[in-house]
C-alpha cells in the first residue's frame, strides 16, 4: 500500500449530497500505512451521524477493493452547537436541557407522562434521556418493557439502557427485583447526586426526569445538582389533587425553575367501544390553577385503557399507537415544552447558583434553599425553608 493508492481509492468516495469526493474537498486529514493496513482520519463539516456512517462504510469498501487488509476510518465531526446557555452547577454537563416532571402526589400519571413526553421529544428528532428519579417507586423500566434488564457498568459509571429511541436509567434497573430501600434525607441526596454524576448519557438535547411525588429533598437536591430548564406538573382534575399540584408549582417557583406547563391527566374518559367521552374526575379544572401560576395546560389526557395497558406491558402509547388522539396530545405537549426551552435559552438560560447549599453537602437539606428564593416566594410555608422538605 502507498499513499497514492489510498488517496486514489478515497477519491472514489463522494461526500453525501455532493458530486465532489472527500479528497477533493480536503476532508482527508491523516493517512497511516503499515504494510497492508491503513488508518485514515476524515474531518467533516456535518454533525449528522448518517454522514459519518456512510463515509466510513464507503471508504472502507474502496480501500479493501484497492487491496488493503485492515482498515480503520475515524471520522471527526464538529460538535453540535450547545442550545443551552444555562449557568451554575451541572453534574451532568453532557446534557443540554433538563425537564423536571413533578406532581403533588403519587398515582396521578407522572411516570406515564414522563415516558410519553420523552418518546414524543425523541420522535421529534431530539436526543433524549429519561431519568427515573422516583426512588420510592421506580417503575419506568416496566413502562418501557425493560424491567429485569441490567445495565452495563464501566468502572464506577453505568451505561443507560436504550428503548424506544431514548436512553433510560432507573434505580429499578440497579436494584434486584422486589427489593425495596428505605430512604432517609441524606441518603436521598446522595443517591440523586450519584445518579446525576455517574450515568454515561450521550450528548443529550434533553433529559426528562420523573421525580418522586411531593416537594422534598429529592427535588431540592436535583435542582441544586443541575440547572433545570423547565418544570412540568402533572395533575388529575379533582379539587383535592389540584391542592397538591399547587404546592408542586409553588416549589418550581421557589427553586427558580421556569414552569413549562401543566398536564391534566385522567381528564375525562373515552369509552373504547363507543368513543363517547365521559367526565369522571372532572375536566378542565386545572385551567384556573395554570393561570394563577402564569402558565398553560400542555395537554388534557383522557383516561384510556390503552394508556394503562401500554404502561403495564411496556408499550407506550405515543410509540405504539402514534395515530391515537392521546399520542397526538403528547406530541403537541412535547412541541410546546421544546418551544419554551428554546425561548429560555435564547433569553440566557437558567442559573441554579442562587439555590446552592450554603452548608456542606449531606449536612442539611433544609438550610440550603433558604438564602435566595425566600424573599421572592410567597410566604405560604410559614417558617420553613420553603421547599416543603419538612424542616423547622
Ligand atoms: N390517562 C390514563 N388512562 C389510563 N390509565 C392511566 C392514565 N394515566 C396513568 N394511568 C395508569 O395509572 C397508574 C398510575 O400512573 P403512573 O404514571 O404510574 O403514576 P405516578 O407516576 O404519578 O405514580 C398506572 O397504572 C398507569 O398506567
Ligand atoms: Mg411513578
Amino acid at each position: 500500500m502507498t499513499e497514492e493508492i489510498v488517496k486514489s481509492a478515497l477519491s472514489k468516495v463522494t461526500y453525501p449530497g455532493f458530486t465532489k469526493d472527500i479528497v477533493a474537498f480536503g476532508f482527508v486529514k491523516e493517512i497511516k500505512i503499515e504494510g497492508k493496513n491503513v488508518s485514515v482520519t476524515i474531518d467533516i463539516t456535518s454533525s449528522a451521524p448518517e454522514v459519518a456512517h456512510q463515509l466510513t462504510t464507503e471508504a472502507t469498501d474502496e480501500l479493501k477493493l484497492a487491496g488493503a487488509a485492515d482498515v480503520v476510518i475515524s471520522v471527526q465531526a464538529p460538535k453540535m452547537p450547545r442550545e443551552s446557555s444555562s449557568k451554575g452547577k451541572n453534574l451532568a454537563p453532557q446534557v443540554k436541557n433538563f425537564i423536571m416532571v413533578s406532581s403533588g402526589k403519587g398515582g396521578v400519571g407522572k411516570s406515564t407522562t414522563s415516558v410519553n413526553l420523552a418518546i414524543a421529544l425523541a420522535l421529534q428528532g431530539k436526543k433524549v434521556g429519561l431519568l427515573d428519579a422516583d426512588i420510592y417507586g421506580p417503575n419506568i423500566p416496566r413502562m418501557l418493557g425493560v424491567e429485569g434488564m441490567k445495565p452495563e457498568v464501566i468502572g464506577n459509571k453505568v451505561l443507560p439502557i436504550k428503548a424506544y429511541g431514548i436512553e433510560m436509567m432507573s434505580m429499578g434497573s440497579l436494584m434486584e427485583e422486589g427489593q425495596s430501600l428505605i430512604w432517609r434525607g441524606a441518603m436521598i441526596m446522595k443517591a440523586i447526586e450519584q445518579f446525576l454524576r455517574d450515568i454515561m448519557w450521550s450528548d443529550l438535547d434533553c433529559l426528562v426526569i420523573d421525580m418522586p411525588p411531593g416537594t422534598g429533598d429529592a427535588q431540592l437536591t436535583l435542582a441544586q445538582g443541575v440547572p433545570v430548564t423547565v418544570g412540568v406538573t402533572v395533575t388529575t382534575p379533582q379539587k383535592v389533587a389540584l391542592d397538591d399540584s399547587r404546592r408542586s408549582l409553588d416549589m418550581f417557583r421557589k427553586l427558580h425553575i421556569p414552569i413549562a406547563g401543566v398536564v391534566e391527566n385522567m381528564s375525562g374518559f373515552i369509552a373504547p367501544d363507543t368513543g363517547v367521552e365521559y367526565d369522571i374526575f372532572g375536566k378542565g379544572t386545572s385551567e384556573a390553577m395554570a393561570k394563577e401560576f402564569d402558565t398553560i395546560i400542555l395537554a388534557q389526557i383522557p383516561i384510556e385503557p390503552s394508556i394503562r395497558t401500554g404502561g403495564d406491558e411496556g408499550k407506550p402509547v405515543t410509540f405504539c399507537a402514534p395515530t391515537s388522539e392521546t399520542a397526538k396530545r403528547y406530541m403537541k405537549a412535547a412541541e410546546d415544552i421544546w418551544a419554551t426551552i428554546e425561548k429560555i435559552n435564547e433569553e440566557g438560560g437558567v442559573d441554579n447558583q442562587a439555590i446552592q447549599p450554603n452548608t456542606p453537602p449531606g449536612v442539611s437539606a433544609c438550610s440550603t434553599a433558604a438564602a435566595a428564593p425566600k424573599q421572592e416566594a410567597p410566604a405560604s410555608s410559614g417558617g420553613s425553608c420553603g421547599t416543603g422538605c419538612g424542616c423547622h
